[in-house]
């Protein structure tokens, strides 16, 4: 190997720094065997002379943490997303996601930064950070001729290429159906050879949690809207939404509450992460007193004020206390990382967030037994509460799939099977397919790669000078999204912003920006999204909960929008297995394009921003969605003669 570890590359160990949290042990339960092809693997990055002092190392790693992260390779000291220009690289594609990954990475950003998990209890960038400093150096070579080629965080290597096609190609986790499952997936990534990049995550494309306080913004406003009778034009005054965790995303469920106008209870077990959001100033209070807690929490209820409360507990006892107490909560859902259900996302009832991570380690089975029993005593209390008027609903964190596999088969929506959902909706079903994704409005994200935030200022006003707010009402809510987003303070890590935008808006702001870049205005910008949008997931209890056809069995959107926006010259496609609910479970991907200002790059904008909306439109219009269909006919109209979308009769 002529990249990498070097051999006379043998770092100190890192000093492993106090108050920076640490991935729980993912469980080892490999044989002999298996064991040993792990340790090959990963002393394929090694240079032999080192393999006699890493390889009890690595063991001693995959024992104790069931992985091998060979931390020894992690660069000491910060890792944080830095300005491009401080970056070595011979285009600026090569650049730009130096900057991504890095601040995946970042202390400040990053769930577990040491074993490379960026948010969603186990979303990594890499495996290891072999994997990391291979990639770093390949990035620093590639041209615009070459394409890098990664799958599961292995750089496989810089390919001829052309300048129109993808600097990088990722893939994550896919597996062979009949292994496509956790737990064979547990087994690959012991191994070495599977990584859950979420989305984000291994598609170097996460943006802190402001990623999805737009998002939590819109589901609840339009939840009050839909189901609680709030006014189109009103806000969530004097109703209470309760939910569970303060993690990567569901940290952004206070800080959207607020926004939105509500007030909002949010339960946590772990201390550091309500400390990291109090620090943040995205949560005004906490306390483990459940007295406290709703005494405040009806104070400002009553004087119709925005308030962002935080229970440090379980969300089982705050929601059998709200029950005893009959404490009505309006909007009512559940964030903890119910994906990863059994490799501690769901902490149990009766047990601290330490005797959990202690229990896991100890007795994976016991732990399971716990989280079973837990997930059914969370069902019964939910039962009660949407009984006496909450409403609730899963928001996209596989809680109805776990409760429905931890053996309350009454869950089920057709008594049999899960194939058509469960008794409560998904909030896509009810709320983001319908109002959202239909029309195309998913999660449109920018990141000014000089690092300026005064370039963040300049693309937040010329992004809100492109939004018609007399359009549709979702246009409104966006423009006073943009118009607010500094004030709110939503930056965390890298200069970018997100802005729920439509096929069109998405492709005019892009090309607005690229015009900036172009006149030297602004800095160059990366474009993305992440996966919780129109086209780019196949997630039947989630992105497609609301397609209707009986296709949300099949993954083949997720597929086209990957090769398609390949085809169309996105500087990044990935496509991953599980997302955001977990192995088996969804097939996704997201994409990179980064704006030099050149015209080449106004071309890609021009059709690779509208196929990335418009094949998930077409395919909810093609299912049946009334809202899809309309937003199709007009598409027909507007571009008759260049491109003719099929509709049903
Ligand atoms: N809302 C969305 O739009 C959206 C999008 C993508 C994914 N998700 C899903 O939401 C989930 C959360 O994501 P995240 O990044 O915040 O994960 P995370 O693991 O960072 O955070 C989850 C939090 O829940 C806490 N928790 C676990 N069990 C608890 C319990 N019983 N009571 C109280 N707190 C408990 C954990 O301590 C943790 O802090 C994931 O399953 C993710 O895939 C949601």
């Amino acid at each position: 190997m002529v990249k990498g570890i070097k051999s006379d590359c043998y770092p100190s160990m890192p000093e492993f720094l106090p108050g920076i949290r640490r991935a729980p042990d993912r469980g080892y339960n490999l044989t002999e065997e298996q064991t040993q092809t792990a340790l090959k693997n990963a002393l394929r990055y090694i240079p032999n002379k080192l393999h006699g002092k890493l390889a009890p190392e690595f063991l001693s790693e995959l024992k104790t943490y069931g992985r091998i992260y060979g931390y020894r390779y992690r660069p000491g000291g910060r890792i944080y997303g830095k300005p491009i220009d401080e970056y070595s690289g011979k285009c600026v594609e090569g650049k730009a996601f130096q900057v991504m990954i890095d601040n995946n990475l970042d202390f400040d950003v990053a769930l577990y930064p040491y074993e490379l998990v960026t948010y969603g209890e186990t979303g990594q960038v890499f495996q290891n950070w072999m994997q990391y400093r291979l990639v770093k150096e390949y990035l620093e070579e590639l041209t615009t001729e070459q394409t890098l080629v990664i799958a599961s965080g292995h750089p496989l290597g810089l390919f001829p290429s052309k300048k129109d096609a993808p600097r990088v190609i990722i893939t994550n986790g896919l597996m062979v159906g009949m292994y496509d499952n956790p737990d064979d997936f547990h087994t690959a990534a012991q191994l070495g050879v599977a990584n859950y990049g979420q989305m984000t995550a291994g598609g170097w494309m996460y943006i802190g949690p402001q990623g999805i306080v737009h998002g939590t913004f819109n589901t609840i406003l339009n939840a009050g809207r839909k189901m609680l009778g709030v006014a189109p034009t009103a806000d969530l005054r004097g109703l209470l939404f309760v939910s569970s965790g303060l993690g990567g995303m569901s940290g952004a469920q206070p800080k959207a509450g607020e926004i939105a106008g509500c007030v909002t209870v949010v339960a946590e077990v772990d201390k550091s992460r309500i400390e990291t959001r109090q620090s943040q100033g995205w949560i005004q209070m906490c306390s483990s007193n459940l007295d406290e807690v709703f005494v405040h929490a009806a104070m400002a209820k009553q004087l119709n004020k925005p308030m962002s409360i935080a229970y440090h507990g379980n969300i089982v006892e705050l929601l059998e206390y709200a029950c005893e107490h009959n404490i009505k909560i309006d909007l009512l859902s559940d964030q903890t990382s119910c994906h990863a259900v059994y490799d501690g996302g769901y902490c149990p009832v009766g047990i601290t967030f330490e005797e959990r991570t202690k229990l896991l380690k100890t007795d994976r089975k016991k732990f399971c037994d716990l989280v079973n029993k837990t997930l059914k005593r969370h069902y019964e209390v939910i039962s009660k509460l949407a009984a006496k008027g909450s409403y609730f609903f899963d928001y996209g964190n596989s809680f109805l799939k776990s409760v429905f596999d931890a053996g309350v088969k009454e869950i089920s929506k057709n008594g049999v099977d899960d194939k058509d959902g469960f008794i409560y909706p998904s909030y896509v079903e009810d709320i983001m397919g319908p109002e959202l994704f239909d029309y195309g409005y998913g999660p449109f994200r920018w990141v000014c790669l000089s690092g300026k935030h005064s370039d963040l200022k300049k693309t937040d006003r010329a992004a809100m000078d492109l939004i018609d707010p007399n359009k549709r009402g979702q246009d409104r809510d966006n423009y006073i999204w943009i118009r607010d987003a500094e004030d709110n303070g939503l930056v965390v890590g890298t200069q970018a912003r997100i802005l729920y935008q439509d096929a069109e808006g998405r492709k005019r702001i892009a090309l607005k920006f690229n015009e900036m870049v172009r006149r030297g205005m602004v800095g160059p910008i990366m474009l993305g999204r992440d996966h919780h949008d129109v086209s780019g997931t196949d997630s039947p209890f989630r992105e497609t909960a609301n397609i209707k056809d009986g296709s949300n069995m099949m993954a083949e959107m997720a597929v086209h929008c990957f090769a398609g926006n390949a085809a169309r010259g996105m500087s990044l496609v990935a496509l991953h297995n599980g997302g955001g609910v977990g192995t088996g479970r969804s097939i996704n991907g997201g994409f990179g394009l980064v704006l030099d200002g050149s015209e080449e790059k106004d071309e890609i904008i021009k059709s690779a921003m509208l196929w990335d909306v418009m094949g998930g439109v077409a395919r909810r219009a093609w299912a049946g969605n009334p809202n899809a269909i309309s937003t199709i006919e007009e598409y027909n109209k507007a571009y008759a003669g260049s491109s003719q979308i099929t509709l049903p009769y």
